[in-house]
C-alpha cells in the first residue's frame, strides 16, 4: 500500500513514519525545501522523542521518502493525507489557505482513484471545501477521475506523539464513501490491535469532535486555575482540592493541573477558531469565552507576583527562566505562556537569563537577543534576583539548593507549575511563590 502525507510538520512526519512503521510505502511533502533536504539526510526538524531513530530506520528500508514534489507523491498513492498547518487568521478563524492549496495541487496532479484526508485541524465544512477545489480542477483539465474525501482528525500530543499515534485512544474517521472507509480501516488496524476503537462518523461530526476534545482539554485547564486563585483568595490549598475531586472517577485526574497558563499550538488556536465557528452560525459559546480569558489572565499571574513581590519595580533586576517550551518534551514555542512572562519583564525594564533543555533556538528565532541564553540552568541563576519556573522539564525537578542558594542574589522562587514542595521551601529557608497555594515568606 502506498500514501502520500502533505505537510511535514509535527503531525504530518509522525503520521508518515508512524504509517511507515507498519510496512506502508510513505512519501511525505513539504514545500519547505529546506526541511526536505534535512529530512533526506536523517535531521529531524522538530524535537520529538522517538522520532529520529524511527524516522532513520524507515528511510533506511525504503519505506520513507521525502519530496516537495506532490505530483510525484500521488503515483500510485491509495490516499493522500493534508496535514499542513491551520494558523489562526486575524478574526481567530481557522486560516485554510494551505489546506486547500493542497487540495487545488491533489485535483491538478491525480491521476487515479484518490481518498483526499484531512488530518489536519479544520472546521466544520472544510472537507466540503476540499472536495470543490479537487474537483475545479479536475474539471479545468477535463479529467474524470473519481475520489473520496474523509476527515481524520489527530489526537496526538507533542512529546508522547509517536506513542499516540501508535497506541491511539481512538481514531475518528468522518466519510461518506464505504471505499474510503474500508481503506481507512486497513491502515489503522495495526494501530488498534489493544482494541481501542475505530469511530466511524458523518464529517461535519469528525471535523468538530477534534475542537470539541481540544476546547473540553482548555476548558479543564482553565477551570482548575480559576480554582485555584480562588484557592489563595480564601486559604485553601489547590493541590488538595485537585487530590480531592480527581479521585471522584467521573472526573478523573488527567488534565486539572493548575499552572501558568495553557499555550501550545493547538488549544490556543482551537478555542478561538471554534469560538469563531459558533459566533458565525449566530450562537455564543459563552463557557469557551470565559475559557479563553481565564487564560489570557493566567498568562499573567506569574508576572503579576513577581511585581507585587519587588513593589511594582523590577528595574535592574535580574530574573533566571528555567523553562520556555509551552510544556516539556518539546521545542514548540508556539503561545508558550514563558514568552509573555519574559516580555513584560523586559518592558518593565528586568533583565532575564533563560535555559530551556531544547527550545532555546526555537526561542532565539522568535525574540531573538532580547534576553540572554544559560549554559545550563544553574548558569542561569548567577546573581539572580529570583528563580522563575516556567516549565516543567524532569531535570527541574530536583533543586541543589546549596547552588541556588549561592548563585541567586535573594533565595526566591516562582513556580508557575507547581513542581516543588512548600515544606522543603520552610527547611531551605527558600521565599516560594507557587500556583493557589500559600506562600512562604522568609
Ligand atoms: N502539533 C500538534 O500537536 C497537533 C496535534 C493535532 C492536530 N494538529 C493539527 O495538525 C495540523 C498541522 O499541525 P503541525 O503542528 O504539524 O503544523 P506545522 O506548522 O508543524 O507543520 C505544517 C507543515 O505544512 C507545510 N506546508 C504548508 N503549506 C504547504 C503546502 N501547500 N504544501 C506542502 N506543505 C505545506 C509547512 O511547510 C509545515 O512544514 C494543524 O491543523 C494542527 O492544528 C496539530
Amino acid at each position: 500500500m502506498k500514501i502520500s502525507v502533505v505537510g511535514t510538520g509535527y503531525v504530518g512526519l509522525v503520521t508518515g513514519t508512524c504509517f511507515a512503521e507498519t510496512g506502508v510505502i510513505v512519501t511525505c511533502v513539504d514545500i519547505d525545501k529546506v526541511k526536505i533536504e534535512k529530512l533526506k539526510k536523517g535531521i529531524i526538524p522538530i524535537y520529538e522523542p522517538g522520532l529520529e531513530t524511527m524516522v532513520k530506520r524507515n528511510v533506511e528500508k525504503e519505506r520513507l521518502f521525502f519530496t516537495t514534489n506532490l505530483k510525484e507523491s500521488l503515483e500510485g498513492a491509495e490516499s493522500v493525507f493534508i496535514a499542513v498547518g491551520t494558523p489562526p487568521d486575524e478574526d481567530g478563524s481557522a486560516d485554510l489557505k494551505h489546506v486547500i492549496a493542497v487540495a487545488r495541487e491533489i485535483g491538478q496532479h491525480m491521476t487515479q482513484y484518490i481518498v483526499v484526508t484531512t488530518k489536519s485541524t479544520v472546521p466544520i465544512g472544510t472537507a466540503k471545501k476540499v472536495k470543490a477545489a479537487v474537483q475545479q480542477e479536475l474539471d479545468k483539465r477535463g479529467a474524470n477521475i473519481p475520489f473520496d474525501v474523509a476527515s481524520n482528525p489527530e489526537f496526538l500530543k507533542e512529546g508522547a506523539a509517536i506513542d499516540d499515534f501508535l497506541k491511539p485512544d481512538r481514531i475518528v474517521i468522518g466519510t461518506e464513501s464505504e471505499e474510503a472507509e474500508k481503506l481507512m480501516r486497513k491502515l489503522y488496524k495495526p494501530f488498534l490491535l489493544n482494541g481501542h476503537p475505530i469511530v466511524f462518523m458523518d464529517i461535519p461530526s469528525a471535523e468538530l469532535t477534534k475542537y470539541a476534545a481540544n476546547a473540553m482539554l482548555a476548558t479543564r485547564i482553565s477551570f482548575m486555575n480559576d480554582i485555584a486563585n480562588l484557592c489563595e483568595i480564601v486559604g485553601a490549598d489547590v493541590n488538595m482540592v485537585r487530590k480531592g475531586i480527581g479521585s471522584d472517577t467521573r472526573i478523573g485526574n488527567k488534565f486539572i493541573y493548575p499552572g501558568a497558563g495553557y499555550g501550545g499550538s493547538c488549544f490556543p488556536k482551537d478555542v478561538k477558531a471554534l469560538i469563531k465557528t459558533a459566533d458565525e452560525h449566530k450562537y455564543s459559546l459563552q463557557v469557551l469565552k470565559a475559557v479563553e480569558s481565564v487564560n489570557d489572565s493566567q498568562k499573567e499571574i506569574i508576572f503579576n507576583k513577581i511585581m507585587q513581590y519587588f513593589n511594582g519595580n523590577v528595574k535592574g533586576k535580574r530574573f533566571a527562566i528555567w523553562g520556555l517550551s509551552f510544556k516539556p518534551n518539546t521545542d514548540d514555542m508556539r503561545e508558550a505562556p514563558s514568552l509573555v512572562v519574559i516580555s513584560k519583564l523586559v518592558e518593565a525594564g528586568a533583565t532575564v537569563k533563560a535555559y530551556d533543555p531544547v527550545a532555546m533556538e526555537e526561542t532565539k528565532h522568535k525574540i531573538g537577543n532580547t534576553i540572554l541564553y544559560a549554559a545550563d540552568q544553574y548558569d542561569a541563576t548567577i546573581e539572580a534576583d529570583a528563580l522563575v519556573l516556567m516549565t516543567e522539564w524532569q531535570e527541574f525537578r530536583v533543586l541543589n539548593y546549596k547552588t541556588l542558594a549561592k548563585n541567586l542574589k535573594s533565595k526566591i522562587i516562582f513556580d508557575g507549575r507547581n513542581i516543588y514542595e512548600p515544606n522543603e521551601m520552610i527547611e531551605e529557608g527558600f521565599t516560594y511563590y507557587s500556583i493557589g497555594r500559600k506562600a512562604i515568606n522568609h
